[in-house]
């Protein structure tokens, strides 16, 4: 735990630290290039040669794509450490940035053997930016600022951003008949879309990058120095942990399952729901038709809509404000009504194959879902950064990452046990396992919060 920045800081948006903003929008640009480039991975490896794609079979697509979307979270381990260590937050937020941006490159390239190195730059360049960005967002406060879950939330509006508007900008560019005629009609192949898409999501990055090192001095002096550093008191030897630090570590262990459970869900979004829009949901509102993958925009919009919300409840419930176990909780007991929702169309579609139910059933389940990421995700963020000593607090962010990383693999695992299943069974064998973890998670907060050791 530690804080940098002049704590009484309040010069920024909505009385925050004025940092606050420059990590706000050097995460919002990151998250635009992994969400922009993520919306067009799968398209573009399966898409066949003639049309400017990779022509990899699905079963071997997947596979691709899941141990990508697992890794570009695992790797966070090492990137935190890395700055704990040797780098400090700030550089290791630049060089990954500069990694993510050539990673684009490569993939833009359009060449098989550089589409891998450039999904390794992508790991690697969002393990160093994502986690160390997040950590800094926690030093920008005092220990015990009332501020700082309602900073994450405001934080967690910049990833959204970004992950609201980059598959309509990228996908238009790479799949977009306009857009592709018109690169035909000025000499440049249609089959290039890809690289155009990939292409913006690595300028995005570069912007990020830029706005990162133009606006630095509004951090103060976060960032600058290595956890390690800020730990050593007058040059003296590290500190052994103390008896409180260990607990509390075991906290950010212990919440991990409760937080890879959440993810497990959640991430259902790009798997068991995607299929549920494409075939099971009519996709037209308000008699407009629209594509299956645009309902994976609905949760960032809900999230725009309700963060400041939440950002503003947090603060008004002062010392009734609910601590983050009870808070991660309620996270799970919400993702888990969103899923219960959904029994009731599935009903249906069992009675009668092939119907297509209303899109507000997916609408709303999506509402749940975000209701239970503003109760568990920005506080997830902004919780380990309370718990984790300064010399580990990169290499603790990473293990929040991690916990999401291994929820997305699990969202992936399910879809084939999902084909042999009614989807009755499923969504509401998801409602009790999540409703099974809520209830040992409360069982467990009396204990969590002495662990916590003073940390809400
Ligand atoms: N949706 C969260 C993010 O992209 C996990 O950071």
């Amino acid at each position: 735990m530690v804080s940098l920045q002049s704590f009484s800081d309040s010069s920024g948006i909505a009385g925050h630290p004025k940092g606050l903003m420059v990590l706000f929008f050097t995460e919002m640009w990151e998250r635009f290039s992994y969400y922009g480039m993520r919306a067009l991975l799968m398209l573009y490896m399966i898409a066949p040669l003639e049309l400017g794609g990779l022509g990899f079979g699905k079963g071997y697509a997947g596979l691709v794509y899941g141990i990508y979307t697992f890794s570009v979270y695992a790797f966070s381990i090492p990137g935190g450490w890395i700055a704990d260590r040797y780098t400090g937050y700030r550089k290791a937020v630049m060089v990954g940035g500069l990694l993510i941006a050539l990673g684009q490159g490569c993939l833009a390239l359009g060449n098989e053997s550089l589409f891998y190195v450039g999904l390794l730059g992508l790991v690697l360049g969002t393990s160093f930016l994502k986690t160390n960005c997040s950590t800094m967002v926690g030093q920008l406060y005092a220990d015990n600022d009332p501020r700082r879950d309602a900073g994450f939330s405001i934080y967690y509006m910049g990833i959204n951003l970004g992950a609201l508007i980059a598959p309509l900008i990228c996908g238009y560019f790479a799949q977009d008949p306009r857009f592709l005629s018109f690169l035909d009609s000025i000499g440049l192949s249609s089959r290039s879309g890809w690289a155009w898409g990939f292409g913006g999501a690595g300028a995005a990055m570069l912007l990020g990058v830029l706005q990162f090192y133009v606006q630095q001095d509004k951090l103060g002096s976060v960032g600058l120095k290595t956890g390690i550093h800020l730990d050593q008191k007058e040059g003296k030897d590290l500190p052994a942990l103390t008896g409180d630090e260990k607990s509390r570590m075991w906290v950010v262990g212990i919440l991990m399952f409760f937080i890879m459970t959440f993810f497990f869900l959640f991430e259902q979004a790009g798997t068991t729901l995607n299929l549920f829009a494409l075939e099971n949901t009519q996709n037209q509102y308000f008699g407009i038709s629209f594509p299956s993958s645009w309902f994976q925009s609905v949760n960032s919009i809900w999230l725009l809509m309700l963060a400041p919300l939440f950002s503003w409840l947090w603060i008004r419930l002062g010392s009734k404000e609910p601590s983050s176990p009870i808070k991660f909780a309620w996270g799970l007991l919400f993702v888990g009504f969103g899923m219960l929702l959904l029994v009731l169309p599935s009903q249906s579609i069992a009675l009668q194959p092939g119907l297509k139910v209303s899109p507000n059933w997916l609408i709303f389940t999506y509402m749940f879902h975000t209701i239970g990421e503003l109760c568990l995700s920005p506080v997830g963020l902004s919780t380990t950064t309370k718990l984790a000593p300064a010399r580990y607090s990169g290499i603790m962010m990473g293990l929040f990452f991690f916990a999401i990383g291994a929820g997305n693999l699990l969202a992936g695992l399910v879809v084939p046990f999902s084909e042999k299943l009614a989807p009755t069974t499923l969504f509401f064998g998801l409602f009790l396992v999540t409703i099974a973890m809520a209830i040992v998670l409360v069982i467990l907060t009396p204990r969590i919060k002495k662990m916590m050791a003073g940390v809400r």
